[in-house]
């Protein structure tokens, strides 16, 4: 795994959207927390927001169209072998997925194997897909939240680096509670960016182990 060297740690951002979690790695790289340089800020979506971001602070941009790979018979594939021509090319050697709703193929996921985050907005293995905000308040659940975890091939399956807890109250909506998730995805993202780019995470199985993490052992009970 990665890199305590000196250089900074060369990261790509895939997103396909409004980009608030790439713009929280953004403030943490500009701010010093993280020792990387967004190298490239790519999308599936040419009016997305990220893209947006990126510009705003001089970061390349790259949108790669989806549409001349959809005729082609394993067009998914194709996506990603364009994609990770790019990464190549620019050399990177963490990839982060932020929001970014297109599926990823096993072009991608070998290649970057324990090299690749994303961010999912529940606790997992609990409510992988979409909707999950929702699916959490119908199951009932008193806890929400949001887990940071490499990239396998199984969607929203692979080993979890970092997750954060919030409550479910009576009255949320899931626009409510996405809301109070989004304000800790946006702590833990770049914390588990710092944690990759100090080089203390390993992968054994499952489990990411963190040199010299300091659990706080506390009990987070919901409703208090
Ligand atoms: C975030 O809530 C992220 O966790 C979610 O999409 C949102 C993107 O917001 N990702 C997924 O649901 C992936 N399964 P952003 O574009 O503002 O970062």
């Amino acid at each position: 795994m990665p890199t305590n060297s000196t250089t900074p740690l060369r990261v790509a951002v895939l997103a396909s959207g409004r980009g608030s979690n790439l713009q929280a790695i953004i403030d943490a790289v500009e701010a010093g927390q993280v020792q990387a340089n967004i190298v490239a800020v790519i999308s599936n979506k040419k009016e997305s927001m990220a893209l947006e971001r990126a510009r705003t602070h001089g970061l390349p941009d790259v949108f790669v169209d989806p549409k001349p790979f959809a005729g082609l018979p394993d067009s998914r594939a194709a996506y990603d072998r364009a994609l990770l021509e790019i990464l190549e090319k620019n050399q990177v050697e963490l990839v982060l997925l932020a929001g970014y709703m297109k599926i990823i193929t096993a072009v991608l996921v070998d290649a970057y194997a324990n090299r690749m985050m994303n961010i999912h907005p529940s606790l997992l293995p609990s409510f992988p897909g979409l909707d999950v905000q929702k699916k959490a308040i119908d199951w009932g659940c008193k806890l929400a939240g949001c887990t940071v975890h490499f990239v396998t091939e199984g969607v929203d399956e692979g080993p979890i680096i970092l997750q954060a807890a919030v409550p479910i109250l009576d009255d949320d909506t899931p626009e409510i509670l996405a809301a109070r998730i989004l304000v800790q995805e946006h702590k833990i993202y770049p914390r588990a960016v710092r944690l990759f780019a100090e080089g203390r995470l390993r992968v054994e199985g499952r489990r990411v182990v963190i040199d010299g993490a300091k659990p706080d052992g506390q009990a987070i009970i919901s409703p208090a």
